[in-house]
C-alpha cells in the first residue's frame, strides 16, 4: 500500500512518486509549514527539477499536493527559499493579506534567480518580471531571503562559483523585485542557510549562523550588508548523507527548525530518498565560544505509541539486557548516564550500532565517529530509528549523528550494554513510535 512500502520512512517525509533532493521554500504560512522539494515527477533518479510541495500542521505529519514549480522556457526548477511578505513590500498581497513569496534558480542557459508568490498557499504565479537577479556566473544558484529588520530591508544570499572559487553572495532588496549586490564571502558551497539566533536564549546577544549545503557554518555578526565571521568554519552535522538543510522562515515562535536531504537510498521502491526529521537548532555559549546544538522537534513526541521507562540502575558488563522485553521497528530511545568506570556504552539498535565511547569522549554510529563531551559529567543521548536508518543526538545537541541504512524488517531487538566497567544509567526510556502517514 501507498506509504507502507518495506523502505518507506514512516516518519520521515518522502513524495509517493519519484526522486527527491534537497528541501525548497520552507515556510510557514497561513497556519500551515509548507515544504517544497527537488523533485523528479517523471523518474527515480534525479532529473526535470519540479518543486514538490507538501503541508503539515505539525512537521510531522505531511500531506503530498500538486507540484508547485514546473520547469519553463527558462530551465529546470533548480532550489532556493520561500517568505511572507508580511507588509506586501512586493504589491504580490490580495485582499489585505501578506503572500508567500518563493525564490528559486531557472537552471537554463543562462542561469538566474526567479521568483514566484501565492495568496493561498495552493496556487503558485512566476513574476512576470523574471529573473530577478541575472547571471553572475553559470555556476549560480539556491537562492534563500530573510527579512533584515534593522534596515528594514530583503536580504537574498545565494551561492555562485566564481572562478572555481566558492562564494555565497548577499543582494538586498526593499521589494523583493529589484536586487542590489552587497557583498561576498568566500567558503560555501551549495544552498545556504542564513538565521540570526539568541545564544543561550539570551534575546540581547543574538547572532547570526551562516551555512552551505553540508552544513558546515560560521558565526558572526551581519549588518545588514556584510555577515563577519567571529568563529571558523565549524562541522554542523557529523554523520553522513544529510545534505543541503533548510529552515522554515516565519517560524510563529521563533524557534529555527531545519529538514534535511537525508540521502536514504531506497532501490525497488517508487520513490527515491528522503528528508530527515526536523531539528530545533539553537546557539549555547561553550568554552570554545558559540555553537548551534540539534534536537528532535518537541512535536515528533505525537508519535509516541507505547513508552517503556527502564529503571534507573548500575550496569556493568554481563549484567542482563535492559531493553530485553523491547521489540519495535520505529523507536525514539532517550538515555542519561554517567560513564563512571565504563570505557564504552552500547546501544544496538536494531543492529546499528550506537557507542558512546567515555575514554575518547566520542559518540558513534555504525563505527563513524564525532567527538561528543560530557555536559557536567553526564551524557544525555537521543536515537530516533526509523527503516531506513537512525539519527542519534549526544551532548545535548553539540552531537548530531544522522546514518541513513536500511535496517531489515525483521530484526526489532534493542540491546543495551556496558564494557570495562558499570556506567550509572539515571534514566532510560524507550518510546515505540507510530507511523507519521495513518
Ligand atoms: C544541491 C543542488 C543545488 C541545486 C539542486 C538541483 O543538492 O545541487 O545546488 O539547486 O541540488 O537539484
Amino acid at each position: 500500500n501507498l506509504y507502507e512500502e518495506p523502505l518507506r520512512g514512516q516518519f520521515h517525509f518522502s513524495p509517493m512518486r519519484g526522486w527527491n533532493n534537497d528541501p525548497n521554500g520552507m515556510v510557514f504560512y497561513n497556519g500551515e509549514y509548507h515544504l517544497f522539494f527537488q523533485h523528479n515527477p517523471y523518474g527515480w533518479a534525479w532529473g526535470n527539477m519540479t518543486w514538490g510541495h507538501a503541508v503539515s500542521k505539525d512537521m510531522v505529519h505531511w500531506e503530498e499536493l500538486p507540484s508547485a514549480l514546473l520547469p519553463d522556457e527558462m530551465g529546470p526548477m533548480f532550489s532556493g527559499g520561500a517568505v511572507v511578505d508580511w507588509k506586501n513590500t512586493s504589491g504580490f498581497g490580495k485582499d489585505g493579506k501578506p503572500p508567500m513569496v518563493v525564490f528559486y534558480t531557472a537552471a537554463g542557459n543562462p542561469t538566474v534567480q526567479c521568483m514566484a508568490y501565492s495568496n493561498d498557499g495552493r496556487h503558485f504565479t512566476k513574476y512576470e518580471g523574471n529573473p530577478i537577479i541575472k547571471e553572475i556566473s553559470g555556476g549560480n544558484r539556491d537562492p534563500k531571503v530573510v527579512w533584515h529588520e534593522p534596515t528594514k530591508s530583503w536580504v537574498l544570499v545565494f551561492y555562485v562559483e566564481l572562478g572555481g572559487v566558492h562564494t555565497m553572495h548577499f543582494f538586498t532588496s526593499p521589494n523583493l523585485k529589484e536586487w542590489t549586490f552587497a557583498s561576498k564571502i568566500d567558503g560555501f558551497f551549495e544552498c545556504p542557510e542564513f538565521f540570526e539566533a539568541p545564544v543561550d536564549g539570551d534575546a540581547t546577544k543574538k547572532k547570526w549562523v551562516l551555512s552551505g549545503a553540508s552544513s558546515d557554518y560560521r558565526i558572526g555578526s551581519f549588518d545588514g550588508k556584510t555577515f563577519t565571521p567571529e568563529t571558523s568554519m565549524l562541522p554542523g552535522q557529523r554523520g553522513k548523507d544529510f545534505y543541503a538543510a533548510q529552515a522554515f522562515s516565519d517560524q510563529p515562535d521563533g524557534r529555527h527548525i531545519l529538514i534535511g536531504w537525508w540521502r536514504t537510498e531506497t532501490r525497488g521502491m517508487p520513490f527515491n530518498q528522503s528528508m530527515s526529521i526536523p531539528l530545533d537548532l539553537r546557539l549555547v555559549q561553550t568554552a570554545e565560544g558559540p555553537r548551534l546544538t540539534y534536537t528532535p522537534v518537541k512535536e515528533l513526541e505525537a508519535l509516541r505509541a507505547k513508552s517503556h521507562r527502564i529503571a534507573p540502575q548500575s550496569l556493568k558488563p554481563g549484567d542482563k539486557n535492559p531493553l530485553d522485553d523491547i521489540r519495535a521497528e520505529l523507536v525514539e530511545v532517550r538515555a542519561e548516564f554517567e560513564p563512571g568506570e565504563a570505557d564504552e556504552v552500547i546501544f544496538n539498535i536494531r543492529d546499528v550500532m550506537v557507542v558512546y565511547d567515555a575514554k575518547k569522549q566520542e559518540f558513534s554510529v555504525n563505527g563513524h565517529r564525532a567527538p561528543a563531551p560530557l555536559i557536567d559529567g553526564k551524557q544525555r543521548i537521543t536515537i530516533f530509528c526509523d527503516r531506513t536508518g537512525v539519527e542519534a543526538f549526544a551532548s545535548d545537541g553539540l552531537c548530531f549523528i544522522p546514518m541513513p541504512i536500511n535496517l531489515k524488517g525483521e530484526n526489532r531487538r534493542l540491546y543495551l550494554e556496558t564494557r570495562g566497567g558499570a556506567a550509572k544509567i539515571a534514566s532510560l526510556e524507550v518510546h515505540e513510535l507510530r507511523s507519521a502517514w495513518k
